[in-house]
């Protein structure tokens, strides 16, 4: 079984424009003014745009969240911290759908390396986003992992070429998250801490995600779960785009590239760690 049978997402990726030309360092003769092609390589890359949103939950009075905006580029990590009740999972939600904003905008945008949107911005799916709430084994449903990770998987529709798919997507998340090694048998309960967090990860990553967000993926942990958790999350960095809440700020620290202040009333600034 490959390691990673990754297909990166369409909307993600760079690209080279023209051919490399390599120059055998055994011919030094051609080293010495002969012309090469100019090598030209273009780096498009995408951001998660998030722009002037508040939201207001419906039969209330007050905003929840006040004009927040932010980008996040592609497979980077983003951190989101702040005080209890400022807003942090509420916001959460809405990129992942479970809630509308009352106003602003959530999209992904393609850039040319100089900058420039490269064609119109495209709609964040709710379907191509992962979430891994707090606390997600309290939300186990099945009593083995494979039930788990496949639940509410197509049973009966589809063909071979379907199930096919659906297996490698399943291997391709196991090997993301290092659960090879557990019987897909075993009980989600009776998992450690830490494997039931990758277990957790791997559900959302049966599909990969455009955006991957994590709300408090540390707490309630040992010591040992939260440094396994930490390295996994290093990991995922290599392939995802992915966006945290947590208080840890300074286990989190090394694989944040963006972070940002959720204040009490729902307003976000940028803000880079001091840890
Ligand atoms: N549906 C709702 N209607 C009204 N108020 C709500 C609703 N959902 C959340 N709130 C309030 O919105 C505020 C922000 O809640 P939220 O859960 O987003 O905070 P948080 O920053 O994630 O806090 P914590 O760090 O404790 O998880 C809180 O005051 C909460 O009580
Ligand atoms: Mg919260």
């Amino acid at each position: 079984m490959a390691a990673f049978t990754f297909t990166a997402s369409s909307l993600f990726g760079s690209r080279i424009t023209e051919p490399l030309t390599l120059i055998s360092s055994k011919s030094p003769s051609m080293l010495n003014f002969k012309r090469t092609p100019i090598i030209k390589i273009s780096c498009d890359y995408s951001c998660l745009e998030v722009k002037d949103i508040h939201y207001r939950p419906p039969g209330t009075q007050i905003n929840l969240l006040n004009g927040v905006s932010f980008s996040l580029p592609e497979k980077s990590f983003g951190l989101i911290f702040g005080q209890s009740g400022s807003g942090k999972t509420t916001l959460l939600q809405l990129l992942a759908g479970l809630s509308k904003p009352t106003s602003g905008s959530i999209f992904i945008q393609s850039y040319t390396d100089d900058v420039k949107p490269t064609q119109s911005p495209k709609s964040l799916v709710p379907e191509r986003v992962g979430i891994v709430f707090q606390f997600p084994e309290r939300y186990f449903v099945a009593d083995n992992v494979l039930d788990e990770v496949t639940f509410g998987w197509p049973r009966q529709r589809g063909g071979p070429q379907l199930k096919e798919h659906l297996v490698l997507n399943l291997q391709r998340a196991f090997n993301w998250v290092g659960l090879n090694g557990v019987s897909l048998d075993k009980d989600p309960h009776s998992l450690s801490g830490g494997y039931k967090r990758r277990l957790a990860l791997a559900v959302q990553l049966a599909q990969v995600p455009d955006l991957l967000i994590l709300d408090e993926p540390l707490a309630g942990l040992d010591w040992k779960a939260r440094a396994d958790v930490v390295k996994l999350l290093k990991h995922l960095k290599k392939e995802l785009t992915i966006l945290v809440v947590s208080h840890d700020l300074k286990e989190l620290e090394e694989l944040v590239d963006r972070s940002w202040r959720m204040e009490m009333g729902g307003f976000l600034r940028e803000e880079h760690l001091v840890v």
